[in-house]
C-alpha cells in the first residue's frame, strides 16, 4: 500500500489490548479502576507484545451507560483522573513504544450535556437543532404517540416526551443518551473539533468509533417494518443503520484521520452484507481504517432479543470466520480479530469451556485460534489470563448494567417464577457485566483490584479469582498468559499470521476447527510459508493429520497447547499450529 496523505497504515501490525477503566485498576482506594491504574501496569501490557492500547471512554458522565454517555467531550471523569492524567497516560504509552487510541462516542451525548441542556430550554434556542425533535403523533382516540415506532436500546420507545418543550427527542440508546442531529452542520464540526482534534492534537493515535453507522438518520423517519407482531417497538436497524450521509460524514473525518494518520476501528452493527462493510474501509475510499462486524458475536443470541439464548454450531462459528477473513480478498480493505469486548460474554464461556478443569485449555485454544488469523488483534482485559463469565449462583443485584437490570426488571414484571430463572439463565450468559468484573490481579482479596485489598470494589469480582489471576500466572510456564505471550511472538515472527490468506480446511468436522495459512496474494500451488492450525473444539481426545499442502509429517510445531504434545492426536480443547516452508 502506498501510503497517500500522511497514511502509514500502522495499525495493519497493530496488536491492540482493550482496556475498560472502571474495572482495570484502582490506584487509589475508591473501588473504581482509574488512570493512574492503567499508568502502572503499562509494563506488564507492553510485556503481552501488544503495541496498541483502546481505552474505553474515561470522559467526564453521569454513567448511566458506563460513560458510553458523555457530558463533556474535553474533561475526565473525577473518579478517573484528570486531563493531566491523561496527558501522562499518553506520554507514558508512547515511551514504551505503546499508540493509544480512545473511543468516540458522537451518535448521541449524555442528556447533562450542556449543548442538551440548552437544546431542551426552548425551540428557538441555537442548539435546538443539534438533537433530534419531533412533535407528538396522535391516535385516533387523541392518545399522544411517539413520532415512529422504533425501539431504544432498553426495549421502550426510542423517543421520550419532554414536558417543557411539547416534544418528543431521539435516543437509540438510552433515554438518557439523546442522538444528535448530524445533519446540522454546526453540530457535526463543532464535533470533529472539541471531540476528535482535541484529542488528536494531544498525541492520541486513533480511536474506536461508537455504533459508527447510525449518525445519518433516514428521511422522514420512516416506522421499522412489523417484526414482532406482539411488541409495541420495533427494531428498526434496517431502517437506520447505514443512513444515506454516512459516507459523505466519514470521508469528512477520514480527511482530518489522515491528517494525523490516526488509526480508526467503527463498530459497525447490523451490517451483514460484504459490500456494506467494504464501503466503509476500503483504503482508496479514505473513511475508517477498519472496523468490527458482528456476525460472530450474533452466534448464540436471538436476533430479536439481546438476551435470548440460542444454540450454535462450530460448524457456524468456521463459517463465520472464514466469511470474515476471506472477505478482503483481492481488495485494499483489512479486517479485525476479536472475541471479547466489554460488549460480550467472555469468550471462553461462549466458544469454549469454562468448567474449571477446561478453563486453561480454553484459554489458550482460543488464543491459538486468534494468533493465526489475518488482521489487527483485538485482546479485551482479562481475556489473556482467561477470565470467565460471572458464576449462574450469582443474585440479579450483582447485575450493574443498565440493560441486565432493565431486563430483569422487566422480566420481573411479566411475573411467574419460571420467567425468571429463565431471566437470570439468560443475564448470566450473555449479560455485558460478564465482562464488566474487575480484572483478577492477585489473589488477595477481590482479586487486588485495588492497592488496598480491604476496598470493595464497585462490582463484585469473578469468585474464580483466587485460581485465575495474573500474579499466579506470572510464575506458572503453563497458564494461559505465558501462553498468550508466547503466541503473540510467534505471530510477531511469521508475517502470514496476521497478514496472509485464509483456508478453511475439514468444513463438515463437528469438533476440529481447522486452518492453513498462505503468504497474502499467493496461490495454493506457489512455493513459500505455509501454516495450518487445529483446534479441538470439543471435550474428546480428537485425531487429524497435516494436510500434505500445509507440509503433512515434515511441518513444524510452532504452538502447542496441549498437555502430551502427541502429534496427531489433541486432547479436550487443546490445539497446535504448524509452519512449513515449502
Ligand atoms: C456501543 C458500546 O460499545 C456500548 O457499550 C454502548 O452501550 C453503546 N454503543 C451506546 O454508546
Amino acid at each position: 500500500m502506498t501510503p497517500q496523505d500522511g497514511r502509514t497504515f500502522w495499525f495493519r501490525d497493530a496488536v491492540v489490548y482493550q482496556i475498560w477503566p472502571a474495572s482495570y485498576k484502582d490506584s487509589n482506594n475508591d473501588g473504581i479502576g482509574d488512570i493512574q491504574g492503567i499508568i502502572s501496569t503499562l509494563d506488564y501490557v507492553a510485556s503481552l507484545g501488544v503495541n496498541t492500547i483502546w481505552l474505553s471512554p474515561m470522559y467526564d458522565s453521569p454513567q448511566i451507560d458506563m460513560g458510553y454517555d458523555i457530558s463533556d467531550y474535553q474533561a475526565v471523569y473525577p473518579p478517573y483522573g484528570t486531563l493531566s492524567d491523561m496527558d501522562e497516560l499518553i506520554r507514558e504509552c508512547h515511551a514504551r513504544g505503546i499508540k493509544l487510541i480512545l473511543d468516540l462516542v458522537i451518535n448521541h451525548t449524555s442528556d447533562q450535556h450542556a449543548w442538551f441542556q440548552e437544546s431542551k430550554k426552548d425551540k428557538t434556542n441555537p442548539k435546538r437543532d443539534w438533537y433530534i425533535w419531533r412533535p407528538a403523533k396522535y391516535s385516533a382516540t387523541g392518545e399522544r404517540r411517539p413520532p415512529n415506532n422504533w425501539r431504544g436500546a432498553l426495549n421502550q420507545s426510542a423517543w421520550t416526551w419532554e414536558e417543557h418543550t411539547q416534544e418528543y427527542y431521539l435516543h437509540l440508546f438510552t433515554p438518557q443518551q439523546p442522538d444528535l442531529n448530524w445533519a446540522n452542520d454546526e453540530c457535526r464540526h463543532t464535533l470533529y473539533r472539541d471531540a476528535i482534534e482535541f484529542w488528536l492534537k494531544r498525541g492520541v493515535n486513533g480511536f474506536r468509533v461508537d455504533t459508527v453507522n447510525l449518525y445519518s438518520k433516514p428521511e422522514g423517519l420512516p416506522d421499522a417494518p412489523i417484526t414482532d407482531p406482539n411488541a409495541e417497538w420495533q427494531n428498526g436497524d434496517s431502517v437506520f443503520c447505514n443512513g444515506p450521509r454516512m459516507h459523505e460524514y466519514l470521508q469528512e473525518m477520514g480527511t482530518i484521520f489522515a491528517r494525523y494518520d490516526a488509526m480508526t476501528v467503527g463498530e459497525l452493527p447490523s451490517t451483514p452484507r460484504v459490500e456494506d462493510v467494504l464501503r466503509y474501509i476500503s483504503a482508496s475510499r479514505n473513511e475508517l481504517s477498519q472496523v468490527f462486524q458482528f456476525d460472530i458475536s450474533a452466534l448464540g443470541r436471538s436476533p430479536d432479543d439481546f438476551y435470548a439464548r440460542s444454540d450454535f454450531s462450530l460448524q457456524q462459528l468456521k463459517e463465520v470466520v472464514e466469511r470474515w477473513q476471506r472477505f478482503i480478498e483481492g481488495t485494499d480493505a483489512w479486517p479485525t480479530v476479536f472475541l471479547e469486548n466489554h460488549d460480550l460474554p467472555r469468550a471462553i464461556s461462549k466458544y469454549a469451556s469454562d468448567r474449571p478443569e477446561d478453563i486453561t485449555a480454553s484459554g489458550k485454544l482460543l488464543a491459538l485460534m486468534q494468533v493465526g488469523l489475518t488482521g489487527t488483534l483485538y485482546i479485551y482485559q482479562g481475556q489473556e489470563i482467561g477470565m470467565t463469565n460471572v458464576p449462574r449462583s450469582w443474585g440479579h443485584d450483582e447485575y450493574k448494567d443498565v440493560i441486565a437490570i432493565n431486563y430483569y426488571r422487566d422480566a420481573a414484571a411479566r411475573g411467574s417464577k419460571e420467567t425468571l430463572v429463565k431471566a437470570l439463565d439468560d443475564i448470566n450468559f450473555h449479560a455485558r457485566d460478564n465482562a464488566r468484573t474487575p480484572v483478577q490481579w492477585t489473589s488477595a482479596p477481590h482479586g487486588g483490584f485495588s492497592e488496598d485489598p480491604a476496598t470493595t470494589p464497585w462490582m463484585r469480582t469473578n469468585d474464580n479469582y483466587t485460581s485465575i489471576n495474573v500474579a499466579a500466572q506470572e510464575q506458572d510456564k503453563s497458564s494461559v498468559l505465558a501462553f498468550y505471550r508466547h503466541a503473540l511472538a510467534v505471530r510477531k515472527k511469521h508475517d502470514l499470521l496476521g497478514k496472509g490468506e485464509f483456508r478453511l480446511v475439514g468444513r463438515e468436522h463437528e469438533k476440529l476447527f481447522m486452518y492453513i495459512k498462505l503468504p497474502q496474494g499467493s496461490s495454493e500451488e506457489e512455493k513459500g510459508e505455509r501454516a495450518f492450525v487445529v483446534l479441538n473444539f470439543s471435550s474428546e481426545m480428537q485425531t487429524y493429520t497435516v494436510p500434505e499442502e500445509a507440509g503433512g509429517e515434515e511441518a513444524n510445531v510452532v504452538l502447542d497447547s496441549s498437555v502430551d504434545g502427541k502429534r496427531g492426536s489433541l486432547g479436550p480443547w487443546e490445539g497446535r499450529m504448524y509452519i512449513y516452508h515449502t
